[in-house]
């Protein structure tokens, strides 16, 4: 099951936030993926793995952005970002815990859990400071 699709108007106009998010939004759909492959308990960890060093690499590369240029906005945004990464945490250990594993529930937690952030304040970020 794909999920996301990366679209144009999800480029906040900085190349590498740009480039970080679509690896993200690819890394997610593989995730979504494998939470409903058979396989499922052992391929599934891994992903969360590389989910969760892609977006502590991606979140301190924005942080070090925001703090370059002093936007205003820093510490509402990684307060936000703290929040992520223990919300991803407790999405992974949902799953390890499972015995019956409910994909469309984690796919929609998963979901949420990117999007929420994605469309509120990266957005805002963009347009403090992106290209016009
Ligand atoms: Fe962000
Ligand atoms: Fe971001």
């Amino acid at each position: 099951m794909r999920l996301v699709n990366w679209k144009d108007e999800y480029s906040v106009g900085i190349k590498t936030i740009d480039d970080e998010h679509r690896e993200l939004i690819e890394t997610i759909n593989r995730l979504h993926e494998e939470l409903d492959s058979p396989d499922r308990k052992r391929t599934v960890p891994g992903f969360f793995k590389r989910l969760m060093v892609e977006i502590k690499t991606h979140f301190a590369h924005e942080e070090e952005f925001m703090r370059e240029h002093d936007y205003k906005g820093y510490i509402a945004h990684k307060q936000d970002h703290d929040l992520l990464l223990d919300e991803l945490s407790d999405i992974m250990e949902a799953f390890q815990r499972s015995v019956e594993v409910d994909s469309v529930d984690l796919s929609m937690r998963l979901d949420g859990w990117f999007f929420r952030h994605f469309h509120h304040y990266d957005t805002q970020l963009h347009q403090a400071l992106g290209p016009d």
